[in-house]
């Protein structure tokens, strides 16, 4: 966990329009700017970015968020991550807590430096290494697409001493390039292996991929975890890959360092290979970052079977009804690199278009692996797809909805049998307020009147000093608005700083409130309310909070009055709190600008 104080005082640091600038043309039009939106396709600018809010929100597709929100959206960060690329921007330090095994910022450059130290020396020992170049010549590279992926060689001993004058540097080993042995004795971790540089998404080398050059074990060796790298969350070849995906219009996952250089050098340039770990969901939500398409490719074989239905479920949770997910099975005796050679790029794009897409491979899956001929394999149909099926976000819930028809069917049940049995909402029915009725939704879309307590909340967001001058206890606490605005006030009751809207929505994340923040936030984007008028607006929302408390007190005291259990003491309250009311009664100003 980083410390709520640091990301309070990095978002107070940052400029939000600074950080989306870095990866969008922002127009000032107005208080705000505006770019086309990278979330969803569109030809009209409706992304907006509030400098005074420090929160963005796009008018078209509804995303919205915080400068932390819109790394983690864009770039596919962890919040961890997002908050650490930040603060290295910012040049602040994340404070450590032990748990965290991210690196300080100058830490990381220095790694950085490391590696692209030796990457740069593995590739000049390529060219004077005879065997190397033989083996690449061996497995059909050329030259030039060696040099596009940064292809080197690592040789014999433990080269990397004559590179780093400090080999007994720390930084070598937290770079994962050395191996710390017995008494101390530090050798290189890659020898006699060809290298393959791994990239970020920025271009930066962060790992290694080594490869032996005979029949060696391991065939491949990949640098350890470190501060840099982390597997599930990088693909081999996306940097260089980026560019075609989107022009393509699909990825295509291979599983190999091997197959992502042979395809590219076939001309079938936007794949990309996950590092000798399954396809995470993290990995897909990168891609789908670049592309609503993705194929996954694997071996014909019962391996690469079993690799595709594990990739099926990581894929699950990440599904969209505008997204498409297939697979792609090769011959049993080939991978993508001994399949485009033989075969040719051609065969290859043509077999990627038919690749099965993954609802039919669930099916079929589900389908092969049970009896439907009897009760017994179709009640075991059911079972084994419930975990499945119930993965399924609300995104795709057409894309469920389909699987479920089809499943019932299989399985000789209704639709409701089968939501039921998995434990789902149906879907397919109209919730009840959406009548056709027109004059019925006339009156079902007549906004209810604003309560005391949102509208204070939307001031609060837009000037959360007001928040010290809000009587909690007045606060109704029967709406999430009225919850959130409660829990802005005790932040500033117990003295905590609050800078703006972005801050609190950051501050409350991962809370209900931090959602609610968001929602109303989103809709604030473009407000931004004269000082005299947010003034007069908020002493009428806190007359009405007083009137709305004395009148809820004046009902329960009426309560008692009617049933005869009305003391002394109660009697004189409610005299007073009518009195009360009739003078407020005199100031009261309509509200309800929202
Ligand atoms: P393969 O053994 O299928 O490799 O492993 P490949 O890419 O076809 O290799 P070549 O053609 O023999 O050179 C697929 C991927 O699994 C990971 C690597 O990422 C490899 O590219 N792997 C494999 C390892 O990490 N370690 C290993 O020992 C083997
Ligand atoms: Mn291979």
């Amino acid at each position: 966990m980083i410390p709520q104080p640091f990301i309070q005082s990095l978002l107070a640091r940052v400029d939000i329009v600074d950080v989306i600038g870095r990866y969008l043309p922002l127009k000032k039009s107005g208080a705000n700017y505006f770019a086309r939106c990278p979330f969803h396709d569109e030809k009209s600018a409706s992304f907006s970015v509030s400098p005074a809010k420090q929160f963005y929100y796009c008018f078209g597709c509804g995303q919205h968020g915080t400068a932390i929100g819109f790394l983690m959206a864009y770039s596919g960060l962890s919040f961890s991550e997002a908050v650490h690329e930040l603060a290295r921007d910012a040049g602040m330090q994340v404070p450590n807590d032990g748990r965290s095994s991210r690196p300080q910022s100058d830490n990381y450059e220095h790694l950085i430096d490391v590696l692209s130290t030796a990457a740069k020396f593995y590739r000049d020992t390529l060219g004077k290494s005879p065997e190397a170049l033989a083996y690449l010549r061996r497995r059909g590279l050329s030259a030039e697409i060696a040099a596009r992926f940064g292809i080197g060689f690592a040789p014999d001993g433990s080269p990397l001493q004559r590179v780093f004058p400090d080999y007994q540097n720390k930084l070598l080993s937290t770079a994962g390039m050395v191996i710390d042995g017995e008494q101390g004795r530090r050798y290189d971790r890659f020898r006699h292996r060809i290298m393959f540089p791994i990239h970020d998404r920025r271009g930066r080398i962060i790992a290694f991929g080594g490869r032996v050059l005979d029949s060696g074990e391991p065939k491949y060796l990949n640098s350890p975890e470190t501060p840099l790298f982390e597997k599930g969350r990088e693909l081999y070849g996306l940097f260089i890959a980026q560019k075609a995906i989107r022009e393509a219009g699909f990825a295509l996952v291979v599983e190999g360092y091997m197959d992502v250089i042979a395809l590219a050098q076939f001309g079938v340039e936007n794949a990309v290979a996950t590092l000798g770990t399954a396809t995470t969901p993290h990995h897909i939500q990168m891609l789908l970052r670049q592309t609503d398409r993705i194929v996954f490719c694997f071996d014909g074989d019962a391996a690469g079977r079993r690799a595709a239905w594990r990739a099926l479920e990581n894929a699950l949770e990440t599904l969209r009804d505008d997204i498409t997910l297939s697979f792609l099975f090769l011959p049993p005796e080939h991978d993508p690199d001994t399949y485009i050679r033989e075969k040719g790029p051609d065969a290859l794009r043509e077999a990627a278009a038919q690749a099965t897409p993954l609802a039919r491979f669930l099916l079929d899956n589900l389908r092969q692996d049970c009896d439907t001929a009897s009760e017994e394999g179709r009640a075991r149909l059911v079972h084994d797809a419930k975990p499945l099926i119930t993965r399924i976000p609300a995104a795709a819930s057409i894309l469920r909805l389909q699987l479920v028809k089809a499943i019932a069917s299989m399985s000789h049940l209704t639709q409701a049998e089968t939501e039921r049995a998995f434990g789902i909402a149906p879907m397919g029915e109209r919730p009840r307020s959406a009548t056709t009725n027109p004059a019925a939704r006339r009156v079902s879309m007549r906004k209810p009147p604003p309560s005391s307590a949102s509208t204070l909340l939307r001031l609060v967001l837009q000037h959360p000093a007001l928040a010290a001058r809000l009587p909690v206890g007045l606060i109704p606490d029967d709406t999430a608005e009225g919850r959130a605005l409660i829990a802005i006030v005790d932040l500033v009751d117990l003295g905590e700083p609050v800078a703006g809207l972005g801050a609190l929505v950051e501050r409350f994340r991962d809370t209900p409130h931090g959602d609610t923040l968001a929602r109303v936030g989103a809709e604030l984007i473009d407000t931004e309310f004269d000082p005299a008028v947010i003034e007069t607006l908020f002493e009428d929302g806190l007359r009405k909070l007083s009137a709305d408390a004395i009148t809820q007190e004046i009902s329960q005291l009426m309560e008692q009055a009617r049933t005869n259990t009305l003391s002394a003491t109660g009697r004189q309250r409610l005299n007073d709190l009518l009195r009360e009311k009739s003078t407020l009664a005199a100031f009261a100003k309509p509200t309800g600008l929202w």
